[in-house]
């Protein structure tokens, strides 16, 4: 990059608004990949995915094909680039599956790696003797992602080896995990299924993140959806029946009032989160196994505070959204400038009853799945998008609204829930990563 193309990186974002060259430009989408996800921390999976040595599990961070296994010792889970040290063939296809003695075998040449990434052999040896290779030379085994960590079973790795460490980097995100993991009677979580929902959108990565916390849009673009729900309930005012499926989808027809009150908060590194005590999922008596055993753990006060901490989608710029009161993360993967898969992800709440995954599970069905009565809506919404910022139909993408009138709480931004703080606060982050000094 020349000082000139620098330049240009700083022109696309403005304090209202964004130049269509973020969503659209092959150049920036290569840039980013360099700059935003080759140096934050991003989300990989979670311990529950590789619980026996050997187990293991593939992803994408940014670009990068990666293994997280279980290494051999019982402990460490390390996340290696899936890439053979030899020629650089990716070494496992399978989504996930079991390594057996821990060692992956190359399908080209059948070149050998221990589950720590190390070279363990190469066949008919006698080819690399007095050659001047050398076997114990990282170089030539699955190379180590540079920093690996890992949040009450959460694990983060960063391509890069330098910059804030994991604790740090999450912040007050932390607080999401926490409570999400809090909601376990037994003080933890795992992931159910061995494959997560994936959602291909054909548009560019941020408009996801961004549309997570735009809160003018639902009563618009989910106002069919929100009607029948309105519709539903007030058809069955007496039964629990179909209430839970009600519970679910009714703020998605919420009022703008509703939206605000819920509020924004955005915190530094492009993190931020909508609501904090009022969200959804709160009627938790219509689950009272689930309180009680709530209860005989944490007690009733406890209990309390843990399940009136309620947020609405905590974004981890840029890699993940987690959403406490409901055990779910979506995982964002950049496939190119216009194409990107979201994944999503459900947990169990170890020792919690059935119907509380039941819940879970229902939710990823009735908003975030590919099939689900939300998700599309919102889909259709970013294609339009993409598509006129890559005819050049527009030029700059609006972000004016409630602009100046946020609060600053050190460093921490707060506004109205319907304010483009939320994008701001994104973009702001945005060019902190790509314009390098
Ligand atoms: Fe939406």
């Amino acid at each position: 990059m020349g000082e000139a193309d620098q330049i240009r990186i700083e022109a696309l974002v403005e304090d209202a608004r964004v130049h269509r060259d973020v969503y659209a430009s092959e150049a920036v989408f290569k840039l980013e990949m360099e700059r935003i996800w080759g140096r934050a921390w991003l989300y990989v999976g979670h311990v529950s995915q590789v619980p026996a040595p050997g187990d293991f599990i593939t992803t994408t961070l940014g670009l990068t094909p990666v293994v997280m296994v279980r290494h051999t010792d019982g402990d460490t889970v390390h996340v290696l680039q899936n890439r053979c040290g030899h020629r650089g063939a990716i070494v496992c296809y399978q989504r996930s599956g079991h390594a057996k003695s821990g060692l992956f075998r190359c399908p080209y040449h059948g070149w050998i790696f221990r589950s720590d990434g190390s070279l363990r052999t190469t066949p008919s040896p006698r080819g690399y003797e007095d050659v001047g290779f050398d076997r114990d030379d990282p170089a030539f085994g699955m190379p180590r992602l540079p920093r690996v960590g890992i949040y009450r079973g959460f694990v983060f790795a960063s391509l890069s080896e330098t910059g804030p460490d994991l604790e740090t980097f999450l912040g007050e995100t932390r607080a999401t995990i926490d409570n999400m993991v809090d909601r376990a009677p037994d003080g933890e979580v795992e992931v159910t299924g061995r494959v997560g929902h994936r959602f291909r959108h054909r548009n560019n990565w941020k408009f996801f993140i961004e549309n997570l916390h735009d809160a003018m849009h639902p009563m618009v673009a989910h106002a069919a959806t929100g009607d029948a729900v309105r519709q539903y309930v007030e058809a069955h005012p007496d039964t629990d029946d179909g209430r839970p499926e009600a519970e679910v989808i009714a703020p998605f027809g919420g009022s703008y009032d509703f939206f605000d009150e819920m509020g924004f908060v955005g915190l530094p590194l492009g993190h931020g989160y909508m609501g904090g005590s009022k969200s959804i999922f709160s009627h938790y008596e219509m689950y009272p196994d689930y309180l009680a055993s709530m209860h005989a753990v944490y007690g009733e006060e406890r209990t309390r505070e843990i399940l009136s901490y309620n947020k609405h989608n905590t974004l981890v710029y840029p890699s993940c959204t987690v959403r406490d009161g409901i055990q779910s993360i979506r995982v964002v993967k950049p496939v190119s400038v216009n194409e990107t898969v979201i994944e999503s992800w459900t947990f169990r709440l170890k020792g919690a009853p059935q119907d509380m995954l039941d819940r879970t599970l229902r939710y990823s069905r009735l908003i975030n799945s590919p099939a689900s009565c939300v998700g599309p809506d919102d889909l259709s919404c970013y294609d339009r998008i993409q598509e006129a910022a890559e005819t050049r139909a527009i030029q700059w993408i609006d972000l004016h609204r409630h602009l100046g009138r946020d609060e600053q709480h050190g460093d921490t931004l707060t506004a109205i829930g319907t304010s483009d703080l939320a994008l701001r606060n994104q973009y702001r982050a945005w060019l902190d990563y790509m314009v390098v000094d």
